[in-house]
Parts: C-alpha cells; sequence; structure tokens
C-alpha cells in the first residue's frame, strides 16, 4: 500500500499559488494540506479563507485543512463553503471535542484531529470511531522548516494500536520536519499520510520529491 502524501502549501511560492497548485495537481500527492494560522494558537499568522478559496479554484485534489486556530468552532462551516474536504481541528483547542466533530461530519467533511508534540495519543481512545483522521505533530505547529521531534515516532505506533484494537477505521497523518528518513520511519510505525513542505517546495524537483514520499 502506498503512502498518503499531503504537501503543505505553506511552503509555495504566494505570488505564484496558480502554478504551485497546479504543480501538485500533475503530481502524485493525494491531498492539499493547507495550514491556517491565526496568530492566537500559534504564534505565526499564515492565510485565511479568500486564499483557500483562491487555492481550491485550481485544485483538483481534496483540501486537507489544518486549522491552528483558537477557536475552531466558530468557522466550521465556513471553511466547508471554501473546500475543505477533511477539516483537522487541534485537540487543545476543543473544550467539546465530541460535539465539534459532530458538527464537521454533519457539514459533510471528514473529521480529523491533530495532537501537539505534548499531548497523549491516549486522550483520543473513547472518540476514536468518530475520527477519520489523527494528525500527530511531529514540530511544534506556527512555521514549516523546523526540526522533526523524535517520539513522534513512538506516537504513531501508539495510536496504531487504539485504533486496530477498536477496529476504527482511522488515518494516521503526520505533520512537521518530514523527509525520506523521518518519512520512513514513520511509515514503518504505522503512518498512512504525510504532510511535507519544506522538503517538497525546497527539493529541486517537487513532482519527483512526491513521488519519493509516496513510496516509502
Ligand atoms: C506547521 C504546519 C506544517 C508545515 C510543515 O505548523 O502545520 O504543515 O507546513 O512544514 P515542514 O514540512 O517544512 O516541516
Ligand atoms: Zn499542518
Amino acid at each position: 500500500m502506498s503512502t498518503i502524501v499531503s504537501p503543505s502549501v505553506l511552503s509555495a511560492d504566494f505570488a505564484n499559488l496558480e502554478r504551485d497548485v497546479k504543480m501538485l495537481n500533475s503530481s502524485e500527492a493525494e491531498w492539499l494540506h493547507i495550514d491556517i494560522m491565526d496568530g492566537q494558537f500559534v504564534p505565526n499568522i499564515s492565510f485565511g479563507l479568500p486564499v483557500m478559496k483562491a487555492i481550491h479554484k485550481h485544485a483538483t485534489k481534496p483540501l486537507d485543512v489544518h486549522l491552528m486556530i483558537a477557536t475552531p468552532d466558530d468557522y466550521i462551516s465556513e471553511f466547508k463553503d471554501a473546500g475543505a474536504e477533511i477539516l483537522t481541528v487541534h485537540y487543545e483547542t476543543c473544550t467539546h471535542l465530541h460535539r465539534t466533530l459532530q458538527r464537521i461530519k454533519s457539514e459533510g467533511m471528514k473529521t480529523g484531529v491533530a495532537l501537539n508534540p505534548h499531548t497523549p495519543v491516549d486522550l483520543l481512545k473513547d472518540i476514536i470511531h468518530d475520527i477519520d483522521l489523527v494528525l500527530i505533530m511531529s514540530v511544534n505547529p506556527g512555521f514549516g522548516g523546523q526540526k522533526f521531534i523524535p517520539q513522534a515516532v513512538q506516537k504513531v505506533a501508539a495510536i496504531k494500536s487504539i485504533i486496530n484494537e477498536a477496529g476504527a477505521k482511522t488515518l494516521i497523518e503526520v505533520d512537521g520536519g518530514v523527509n525520506l528518513d523521518t518519512g520512513k520511519q514513520l511509515v514503518e510505525a504505522g503512518a498512512d499520510a504525510l504532510v511535507a513542505g519544506s522538503f517538497v517546495f525546497g527539493s529541486e524537483n517537487p513532482v519527483e520529491t512526491i513521488s519519493k514520499l509516496k513510496v516509502l
């Protein structure tokens, strides 16, 4: 089975977004990873709904949207309208996570839950059947191009056991510092999907780099 690759548009050339999105369309990437940052939950601001809509207009692949915002509950239908197919919220921002996931589902999107590096995977045990995608952060969210935190590999293995024991169909995605080396460790530990930003866009041939990640 091949790995799902979700290149992070955060590392694209924002002055040439149409060109970069079309490049991703022509690649073996399964999804496009969209990082939304609000300067509150994370110490950085990326881009918002109008830019995401512009990406959606040109993208031929599902948008895998990673909300790094303090109040995701306030914007669920807005992100649906902007073209999100998978909507991932951070565990750390949702007091009533079960309700949030039901709302995402009722809008017709797939549900995702992201965990910061310090948040234990066990916290998702009782809700695993409601989650389509668990996003394990292998850096502290907020910036592209950071160093991989190796404990993420054990977290992938641990959440994989929880998923298997529950007989759930939840996919595991990992985000931050992914390259061929860290990507291989993650896939061996049970990751189904890899997000990669700087590794893809910083390479000489991004289309080829995506193909290499896909066969890990
Ligand atoms: C970090 C973002 C990532 C980021 C990954 O907060 O969630 O998606 O774009 O970038 P790289 O692959 O460069 O670590
Ligand atoms: Zn992300």
